[in-house]
C-alpha cells in the first residue's frame, strides 16, 4: 500500500522549521505532498506560486527530493485535496502547547469531514522559535533572517 501524507500550510515563506518537518515526513511516508494553502486568517506576503517555487528550490537544495510533490490548493477544503490524491494522513509540526491548541480542532474537524487523520511531528527544538510570521516581520524591518530560512528564501527576500 502506498502511504501518502500531506504537509499543508501557508509557507509564507517556507522556513527551516518547515523543512525539518517535511524531511521527517518524507522519511515516514512513501509519498509526501507539501501543499501551499491560502489561510484567510493571515495577510499574505508572497504569491502562492512563489511560495511553491521556493519550497521546490529549498527541498532540492536540501537533497530531500525523491518522494515529495509540491502543490497548491485554493478551491475547497484541505481534505478534498487529500481525497483527490488518495492521502489519509495530514502531517503537522508541533513546536509548543500553543501549536497543539491551534491544531487540535482542525485535526478533529478534518477527521470528521473525511476520515483524514493528523499526525503531529516534533521538530528539532533548535527551530522551536522559528515561524513564518516572525520571518515576515523581521525581514520587513530590515533584520537578518538567514538563521531561520533556506538559502533560496533568504536570497529571494534580499532581492525584493
Ligand atoms: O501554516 P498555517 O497558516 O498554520 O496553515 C493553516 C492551514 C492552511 C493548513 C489551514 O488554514 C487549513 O487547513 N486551511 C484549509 C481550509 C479547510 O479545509 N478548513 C477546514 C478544516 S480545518
Amino acid at each position: 500500500m502506498n502511504r501518502i501524507a500531506v504537509v499543508p500550510g501557508s509557507f509564507d515563506p517556507v522556513t527551516l522549521g518547515h523543512l525539518d518537518v517535511i524531511e521527517r515526513a518524507a522519511g515516514l511516508f512513501d509519498e509526501v505532498h507539501v501543499l501551499v494553502v491560502h489561510n484567510p486568517d493571515k495577510s499574505a506576503l508572497l504569491p502562492i506560486a512563489q511560495r511553491v517555487s521556493l519550497i521546490e528550490r529549498s527541498i532540492e537544495d536540501a537533497g530531500i527530493v525523491g518522494n515529495i510533490v509540491v502543490a497548491s490548493w485554493s478551491v475547497g477544503l484541505l481534505v478534498d485535496y487529500c481525497t483527490d490524491v488518495g492521502a489519509h494522513v495530514l502531517v503537522k509540526g508541533i513546536r509548543s502547547q500553543v501549536d497543539v491548541a491551534y491544531e487540535t480542532p482542525m485535526a478533529i474537524v478534518n477527521r470528521h469531514l473525511a476520515a483524514v487523520e493528523t499526525v503531529f511531528i516534533l521538530p528539532n527544538p533548535a527551530n522551536a522559535h522559528v515561524s513564518s510570521s516572525l520571518v515576515r516581520q523581521v525581514s520587513a524591518l530590515g533584520g537578518d533572517v538567514s538563521p531561520y530560512v533556506p538559502t533560496a528564501v533568504y536570497e529571494y527576500l534580499q532581492e525584493t
